[in-house]
């Protein structure tokens, strides 16, 4: 069958289809989702008796032969048909004949393109939810190696209070945590099934649209046709989700950059995720850090790309919805890539405990301890003690009063609160995390 007679070509208007009007390249990544979501809808539409069962039985047959031509390399994709969709109708068309038309009876692109973005994102959001998990792990571990290493803690970047560096890995662990989460909630928002919904206003033939959620694994199907074909909300969940966990990344490497330098070197890290200068042998330059640090800017960009898209939007599907999966797509590849890359460098990164210890030796990371101390066995105000302790430091006379001899475990030890970074606490949260990550586990979230 050429083009010109073929029936979808009529759904383009004209055969001289613009490249200005192609989405082809970018969503025929959603192959699997339209092809599940045609099976869905086929067999729902045999079920109920609007389609016979030849036709569907053929139907279904050709699909599964498509999705088998796209996976072994095999199938001719055709720009000029624009889109996924209209890809795989003409050549169900090719492929078993008239039969092909009676899959798209009350269905729409419209319904049908926000049921495969739906479909998508909960799989790609559940993957980005595993790899937040798998972080998580890498951090947790080096953590539990970690609990009784000192380093200095900083605020304004300067060094403020000893820490364990179970602790500083800890944090972490919670940023990455509630990304998990994040990606949880954008999976549940696109878990609604807008098929049924037909271009705007629903179908005139008796549907059975739980079966097809059902068959496709939504928990529930939309509540309004005119928002479910026009609704892209899951998508800014899920960027959101993206630019939140790139904003995590990108302070952590923030910090491993410091870490890593000659002047710190708390860390070193491994070969893979270094490279030497071409110029100067002895550096050692944290390439992959940086780059995801500068990677999270794409990510916020595509944030900002679709929330445009989306806001000047009247009910109900315009053609400028066709512009949320180039920000989506680039979203999940970047923030896919920067995770993993996270998770090896923190895997293999050398911890360097006596860069550590060297830099929280001395009195002034103490001063606070030395205001406890003036506080509690003298009765001093804080206040006072602060200004007391100030002068101390400052090399001035404070009186006959004595600081105790105290290291820098001692003054980690005694910031026992929950939440604190004394190492009972910090081993109390590694085993929670453990148990935490194991139920995340046997959950299927990773
Ligand atoms: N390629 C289109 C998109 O991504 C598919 C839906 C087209 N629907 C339409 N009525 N033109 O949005």
């Amino acid at each position: 069958m050429s083009m010109s007679d073929s029936p979808t070509s009529s759904i383009r208007g004209s055969e001289l289809a613009s490249d200005f009007t192609v989405s082809l390249d970018i969503d025929k990544r959603m192959y699997r989702e339209d092809i599940a979501g045609s099976i869905a809808h086929a067999e729902m539409l045999g079920k109920q008796g609007i389609v016979s069962s030849e036709d569907v039985e053929a139907i279904i047959g050709g699909l599964r032969r498509i999705r088998e031509e796209i996976e072994a390399g095999e199938f001719e994709w055709k720009p000029e048909l624009e889109d996924i969709h209209i890809n795989v109708e003409a050549r169900l068309y090719e492929l078993i004949g008239d039969a092909a038309g009676r899959l798209h009876t009350a269905r729409s692109r419209n319904d049908q393109v926000a049921t495969d973005a739906r479909l998508y994102v909960k799989r790609i959001a559940g993957e980005c939810r595993a790899l937040c998990r798998g972080l998580q792990r890498a951090l947790l571990d080096r953590a539990e190696e970690n609990v009784t290493t000192i380093v200095p803690g900083y605020t304004h970047l300067q060094r403020a209070q000893p820490v364990s560096f179970g602790h500083v890995m800890m944090a972490y662990y919670e940023m990455f945590g509630r990304d998990a989460e994040a990606f949880g909630s954008a999976r549940a928002t696109a878990d609604v099934l807008p098929l049924g919904s037909g271009a705007l206003a629903g179908a005139t033939y008796p549907l059975d649209r739980e079966y097809v959620a059902e068959r496709l694994g939504f928990s529930a199907v939309s509540a309004n046709s005119m928002d479910a074909v026009s609704d892209r909300d899951f998508i800014l969940d899920f960027i959101f989700a993206a630019a939140k966990t790139m904003t995590h990344l990108s302070r952590l490497c923030e910090d491993i950059v410091i870490w890593s330098s000659e002047e710190f070197g708390f860390i070193q890290l491994s070969d893979a995720y270094s490279s030497g200068s071409s110029m100067m042998p002895q550096k050692r330059n944290p390439d992959y850090a940086e780059l995801i640090r500068g990677k999270s800017g794409r990510v916020f960009g595509s944030l900002v790309s679709a929330l445009t898209t989306l806001k000047g939007q009247p009910l109900t599907y315009n053609r400028d919805l066709q512009e949320d999966k180039p920000p989506l797509m680039d979203a999940y590849d970047t923030v896919i890539g920067c995770l993993s890359a996270a998770r090896g460098m923190i895997a293999e990164m050398t911890v360097s405990i006596d860069r550590m210890d060297g830099a929280s030796q001395g009195r002034d990371i103490l001063a606070t301890d030395y205001a406890d101390h003036l506080v509690r066995d003298h009765g001093m105000p804080f206040r006072e003690a602060y200004v007391r302790v100030a002068a101390h430091t400052r090399g001035e006379s404070i009186g006959d009063i004595e600081f105790p001899d105290l290291s820098a475990a001692e003054s980690v030890a005694a910031r026992d609160v929950a939440g604190g970074t004394a190492p009972g606490r910090v081993r109390e949260a590694i085993m929670q995390a453990y148990g935490e990550l194991g139920s995340a586990r046997l959950s299927g979230e990773w």
